[in-house]
């Protein structure tokens, strides 16, 4: 098969490379240049050739004046983050005036609403920041056959409220075994069985004309095996050999063992697989997923290829899928490097030029200090919240607060310009993520409390509520982490009678504190696990099968039925969701959490700097199947009279008073 292609395709950046090529052979500012250098650039030469270089072939296009604003305003981020990584090679300028050259010809293509979309954005980059934000994810075949369904389901995701749905990777991929589509074949072709590119194309804009904006994953630590990329190095081709980590032997898998965890280790140990002709490639996560080699400009430059045609989807968030992995470097954890963030970076300023209304959401599942590490302004706009998650659940084993208060208290707070992501649940596995060092501040030895919380959401600890199933339970090193639908892991599967309220607790945390609250749908209607998971073709052995359920639609009919269980935790749902909509201080404003002197009941209060102003709203949450007191003395600093939004009645916070198990209030103080 012949598989090189030039990721260049238009005839202008043809030109502009041969050009750069020429560029870098004489190395001097191109003799021809009509324009004058602009101020901003004089001061740096090789800016002010690139730029220059690139307005002499691209300014007489009537697209060229808007991408040279943002080319102005963004040329010098782009190039402070590609030099560390790309700057010592002879052809660096060469290589950024492809890349930009690229990126003009994506832009040319970008659709006029997207284009309007773009300076809308740009004129409110905080518009994110809203109580109205509410997300959604699901898997597009599970929950609606295809393409075409989930655009009938429009009318259910209003109904939820939400503004913003991620739909799982629908992009083409191997079968069976695809990792739930994060095994990309394809970046630009949809999985035949969920429909065509083009059905993606008007989804996403029925969406946006419904006020939802679609969140695709990027997928860019590695292909899958069936990618042309992988195809042509497996081949030997000399280009896209360089775009993986391929070793003829194991001397350099070994030497970079030494320092690498193993993140699926049921399917393969270490993080490298044994091709059939001897060879080995890095696959941090299952043998046909092969990471992509970053330390190769080429491969930046053909992902950024990628990104734009699928912000030009009409996509507004990027997920950008382990992003911790994306560096290598011998000798160390090969995660969270720093080179990591300023790829990161360097694709955010890429998307300001070039796909203005894109934003970046970050997954890392990893330690508290490195995950907030990828949030900012000029990174990932917005980020899961895996501290969060985990100590939500942490919460509900323990009955004690006192891990989630001081996250709360102390990790909870990311820039200005930036959002979590809150969520109970995601497709993938939980991870007991949580910093050791805060931890043992409160006794607690992180170990043997992963254990703990392992054997307990396994169902192998006396009293135990959960039906969860260990997800690449290693022997080894002790490591576990736990699968199952929310609604099994708080008991709605084993039919324990606080199992509604369990789940509808966790989802009032999530919409309360703040940033993007983001269900897992199914969620709405406590779904429960798939028994059957490992039956289906390409999913034994990897349980976190057992929280992608089809859609049961059985049970989504009885949302409306208050007598059963997905009833009320539909209408508990919803009710938590329209009051959130009314509430500004409750997606933006402060976050204050306290002790409330009692170890079963969070508090924390929201103060109204939101979009839109607000008052202050005392949470209050009772973690625990028995009824909690909470002491006047705690909540002296507050109105006398408060009403409860939830169950709406009055409470006198003079006097003391008792929440029922599991109850959550919202106490509105905007009155005092
Ligand atoms: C992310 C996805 C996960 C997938 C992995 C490899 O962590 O959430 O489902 O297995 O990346 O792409
Ligand atoms: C995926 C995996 C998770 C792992 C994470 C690392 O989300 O499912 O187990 O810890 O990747 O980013």
């Amino acid at each position: 098969m012949a598989i090189r292609k030039s990721p260049v395709s238009s005839p202008a950046s043809s030109r502009l490379a041969s050009r750069a090529a020429s560029a870098q052979i004489d190395g001097s500012v191109p003799a021809t240049t009509r324009v004058a250098v602009p101020a901003w650039a004089a001061s740096d030469e090789q800016q002010s050739r690139v730029w220059a270089a690139l307005s002499e072939q691209l300014g007489d296009d009537a697209q060229w004046p808007a991408f040279d604003a943002r080319l102005r305003a963004h040329l010098g981020d782009l190039r402070r983050e590609l030099a560390p990584l790309y700057g010592a090679r002879p052809d660096f300028e060469a290589f950024l005036i492809k890349l930009l050259g690229n990126a003009f010809s994506a832009w040319r293509e970008r659709s006029p609403e997207l284009k309007a979309l773009d300076q809308a954005r740009e004129a409110d980059p905080q518009w994110f920041h809203s109580n109205r934000m509410l997300g959604g994810v699901c898997y597009v075949d599970l929950f609606a056959g295809d393409l075409k369904g989930i655009e009938a389901s429009i009318p259910y995701f209003k109904e939820l409220g939400l503004t913003y749905l991620h739909l799982m990777p629908p992009f083409l991929c191997p079968e069976p075994h695809s990792d739930g589509g994060y095994a990309v074949s394809s970046y630009r072709a949809v999985k035949p069985s969920l429909g065509r590119i083009e059905d993606l194309r008007h989804l996403a804009q029925r969406l946006r004309e419904e006020g939802i904006s679609l969140v695709l994953d990027f997928v860019f630590n590695h292909t899958s095996d069936e990618h042309d990329w992988a195809r042509g190095a497996l081949a030997k081709d000399p280009f896209y050999s360089e775009f993986f980590y391929i070793f003829p032997d194991r001397t350099q898998p070994d030497a970079y063992e030494r320092t690498v965890r193993e993140i699926f280790p049921d399917e393969h140990p270490g993080a490298f697989s044994q091709l059939e002709d001897g060879r080995w490639v890095w696959t941090t996560f299952h043998s046909y997923q092969w990471d992509l080699n970053y330390g190769n400009p080429e491969v930046f430059n053909a992902m950024a290829g990628e990104m734009l045609f699928i912000a030009n989807l009409g996509v507004e968030f990027l997920r950008m899928d382990a992003v911790a992995f994306i560096w290598k470097r011998l000798g160390t954890p090969c995660e969270n490097l720093p080179e990591a963030h300023h790829l990161l970076r360097a694709y955010n300023a890429l998307a300001r030029i070039a796909a203005p209304s894109l934003l970046f959401k970050s997954e890392a599942i990893v330690h508290p200090d490195d995950v907030v590490k990828y949030i900012e302004p000029a990174e990932c706009q917005i980020s899961y919240n895996p501290l969060q998650m985990a100590l939500l659940w942490n919460t509900l084993a323990t009955r004690e607060v006192n891990m989630l208060q001081k996250a709360l208290e102390q990790r909870h707070h990311i820039p200005d310009g930036t959002a979590w992501v809150n969520y109970v649940r995601s497709h993938d596995d939980i991870g007991w993520t949580f910093a050791d060092e805060d931890a043992i501040q409160m006794g607690i030895q992180g170990f043997d409390h992963r254990t703990f919380l392992n054997r307990f959401y396994v169902n192998r600890f006396a009293g135990s509520f959960a039906r969860g199933v260990p997800f690449q339970d290693n022997p080894a090193t002790g490591d576990c982490r736990i699968s199952g639908t929310a609604a099994s892991l708080c008991g709605l599967e084993q039919g324990d009678p606080h199992a509604v309220a369990r789940l509808l607790l966790l989802y009032g945390v999530v919409l309360s504190s703040g940033g993007i609250p983001l269900i897992y749908l199914g969620d709405e209607i406590g779904a429960l696990n798939d028994l059957h998971w490992a039956d289906d073709p390409g999913h034994g052995g990897d349980s976190r099968w057992v929280h992608r359920p089809v859609r049961d639609l059985a049970r989504s009919a009885q949302r409306d039925d208050p007598s059963t269980a997905p009833g009320r935790i539909y209408a508990g749902l919803r009710h938590l969701i329209a009051l959130r909509q009314h509430l500004p201080s409750l997606a933006g404003g402060r976050l204050h959490a306290f002790w409330t002197r009692n170890r079963s009941v969070l508090g924390y209060l929201r103060s109204g700097e939101g979009q839109g102003g607000g008052g202050n709203i005392l949470v209050l949450g009772n973690f625990s199947e028995h009824p909690q007191a909470i002491d006047a003395a705690v909540l002296l600093g507050m109105p006398a009279a408060a009403v409860d939004l939830i169950g709406q009645t009055a409470f006198n916070l003079r006097t003391g008073f008792t929440l029922a198990p599991y109850q959550m209030v919202w106490l509105d103080c905007r009155g005092g």
